[in-house]
């Protein structure tokens, strides 16, 4: 069992839809030894569950609306702030759909991380679940990297890879697939705040545990 931290790290998570990756991480904030805490939910859509988890969970929510703002610049500049104003040392993107502009990774550089439901660089973009089973590929699985100003594209940090079975519908790999993002998402989101990951170019050394 990992010590506690002396300081958690303040994160914002950043949400469009369902909010299941972000359930795994509340709960596994639970833990006092837990190495972040979540101190703002931001969407850029009002009414999705993601924002009810929050509320169920006493964790204060923003709705930052893609729709409010002129372009993609103005609109990663909201979400920061929003962030900011919550005191985020750090983004954690959690089924959000938007891509955010340069702004937003200059503000926080190394410091915003994403999965994605696909062994990138295989299948970036929105579709990767139903691209990956119309491809035919045998293997795909989960990707957990940190987001650069290229879409799916920054530093990897972890890989889980998921076999295609015979007769997988997008809904049961998806199911299966989002099992394993539940399960190694917060423990990179913990490694990460702790200080264990570091980056050099494209390169992600974990360090032994602090
Ligand atoms: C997750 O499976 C995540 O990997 C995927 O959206 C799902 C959101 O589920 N993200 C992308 O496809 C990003 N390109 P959730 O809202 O239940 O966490």
């Amino acid at each position: 069992m990992a010590h506690p931290p002396e300081r958690r790290l303040p994160v914002a998570v950043l949400v469009s839809g369902s909010g299941s990756n972000l359930q795994a991480i509340i709960d596994a904030a639970d833990a006092p030894s837990y190495g972040a805490e979540i101190v703002a939910v931001i969407s850029d859509r009002p009414g999705v569950r993601a924002l009810e988890r929050a509320a169920t969970a006493g964790i204060p929510s923003e709705v930052v609306a893609w729709k409010d703002f002129d372009n993609r610049a103005a609109f990663s500049a909201a979400i920061c702030d929003a962030a900011d104003a919550y005191g985020a040392d750090a983004l954690i993107l959690a089924g959000f759909m938007r891509i955010l502009a340069p702004n937003a990774i200059a503000r926080f550089p190394n410091r915003i991380l994403n999965t994605h439901p696909a062994l990138l660089p295989a299948f970036p973009g929105a579709h990767a679940v139903p691209e990956a089973i119309a491809h035919g590929v045998k293997l795909t699985g989960v990707t957990i990297h940190f987001v650069d100003e290229e879409v799916d594209h920054g530093p990897i940090i972890r890989q889980v890879a998921v076999a295609i079975e015979s007769g997988d519908t997008e809904a049961t790999l998806q199911a299966r697939i989002q099992a394993e993002e539940h399960r190694v998402y917060p423990e990179v989101i913990d490694a990460f705040a702790r200080g264990r990951l570091e980056v050099l170019g494209r390169a992600v050394t974990w360090k032994e545990p602090v």
